[in-house]
């Protein structure tokens, strides 16, 4: 059997130069305060939902304890309003004391010795979206080894009060001055949502220069009409954005909001996918302490975080838009892997949708193929044979897809499946 060789067009777009300090060669995952608990400092009232060093420890702890980091969960990010109004006498940033008495570099100490990360969050600005102190350009220093000083593992450096001129001149400066700190920061950039996402106001190779993620666009909220805003516009604009992520350099869809009030089990599915298609951050915004099961399930599902962190990391497309509202998207994988989405925009019923492997691009082979939701292998399939999907309304078929074993010139087995199945997937009895 000759070997298969899946189309690798989107391969090209890897090579490219990617922001030096050696972080997020695979999408960063972890937890991030923003949308679940916005500027909520009302400790007072509300000290469980509050933002404050009680919050970011609790969910450490549901990290650490209920099988997140082992999955690569991570991060426990900080967001706006974590800082008092005023810089301190030596003008550096300082943490409001009522809701952070122990400090920044404290809660480090306790993401590290958890095994976690501590992300914090600034503004190239004169404030912050919130009404905080910014940092303006001659405060960046200062504020870059404030961050290293305290041990942070990551920065996300928003663009409130700022004009095109500071941000310009702010976010290749930030970059810089992290990197002098000595320490490695991740460096999370909101620029290019403050220009339109789009060129010739923005430059997605100096961006994959200098920052290890970029949000693109607007803030996501809870919603599933937020979630297709956010993918309308990503898919949309795929041939400027898809080839601007790989390894340490990441678009940036905004934060998953599996768990809180807003999307179904489907539309949960769905988030998921998409960003795993997207080879988007994986930050959480929900509330741990008190995550239902089946979001959980959505969210520790080891098949689409195992293709959410490929290590190629190149970035899938959109290959379909069909007049019924079934779409289908595709990311190559390592070891000539692939995965496939068929995503309903539709709002009726499951929708029986028939295809083949051929018809999506697949070079004539026989596959293995595993259905990521249902957790199990499917009969092999040749690319000429059509099948049909059930697709629920507003939800996905996710499938992880790779050639059927077969002998290599030097008789060994071709087997890129278990290599991807060992960590992540049951392996399927047949191989
Ligand atoms: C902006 C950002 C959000 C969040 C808020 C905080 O809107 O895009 O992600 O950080 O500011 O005020």
């Amino acid at each position: 059997m000759t070997p298969v060789v899946v189309v690798f067009v989107l391969a090209l777009s890897a090579g490219t130069l990617a922001l030096d300090n050696g972080l997020m060669r695979t999408p960063p995952m972890g937890w991030l305060a923003w949308e679940r608990f916005r500027c909520d400092i009302d400790c007072d009232h509300d000290p469980k939902n509050c933002i404050s060093e009680n919050l970011f420890m609790d969910m450490a702890d549901r990290l650490a304890e209920d099988g997140w980091r082992e999955l690569g969960y991570v991060y426990v990010n900080i967001d706006d309003c974590w800082s008092s109004m005023q810089r301190d006498a030596n003008g550096r940033l300082q943490p409001d004391p009522k809701r952070f008495p122990g400090g920044i570099p404290r809660l480090a100490r306790y993401m590290h010795d958890r095994g976690l990360k501590l992300g914090i969050y600034g503004d190239l600005g004169t404030h912050t979206c919130g009404g905080y102190p910014g940092t303006t350009l001659d405060k960046i220093q200062t504020d870059a080894q404030t961050f290293a000083d305290w041990g942070i593992d990551m920065l996300k450096l928003d663009g409130c009060y700022s004009n095109a001129t500071d941000q310009e001149q702010g976010y290749p400066l930030m970059s810089k001055a992290l990197n002098a700190t000595g320490r490695r920061i991740a460096y999370s950039c909101s620029w290019p949502a403050y220009q339109g996402g789009l060129p010739p106001k923005v430059n997605y190779t100096q961006l994959g220069e200098i920052c290890n993620l970029w949000r693109n666009y607007g803030d996501i909220q809870d919603s599933w009409s937020s979630i297709l805003n956010i993918y309308d516009w990503f898919f949309t604009n795929q041939d400027i954005i898809q080839p601007a992520a790989g390894p340490g350099r990441w678009n940036d869809p905004d934060m998953l909001i599996i768990g809180d009030y807003g999307l179904s089990v489907a539309q949960s599915q769905a988030q998921m996918a998409l960003w795993a298609i997207m080879a988007a951050p994986l930050f959480m915004s929900n509330d741990l302490r008190s995550l239902d099961s089946r979001s959980r399930a959505v969210l520790q599902n080891k098949g689409v975080i195992a293709i959410n962190q490929d290590p190629l990391g190149i970035q899938g497309r959109r290959l379909i838009k069909e007049k019924s509202g079934i779409e289908v998207f595709w990311r190559p994988l390592s070891d000539g892997a692939s995965t496939v989405v068929f995503f309903s925009r539709r709002e009726d019923m499951p929708y029986r949708y028939q295809t083949s492997l051929k018809k999506l691009n697949y070079t004539a082979g026989v596959y293995q193929v595993y259905d990521v939701y249902q957790e199990k292998p499917l009969p092999s399939l040749k690319d000429s044979t059509d099948f049909v999907v059930s697709i629920n309304p507003s939800g996905v078929v996710m499938w992880y897809v790779y050639p059927a074993k077969q002998t290599l010139s030097d008789g060994k087995l071709y087997g890129p499946a278990r290599r991807h199945h060992g960590k992540y997937f049951a392996p399927p009895t047949h191989l």
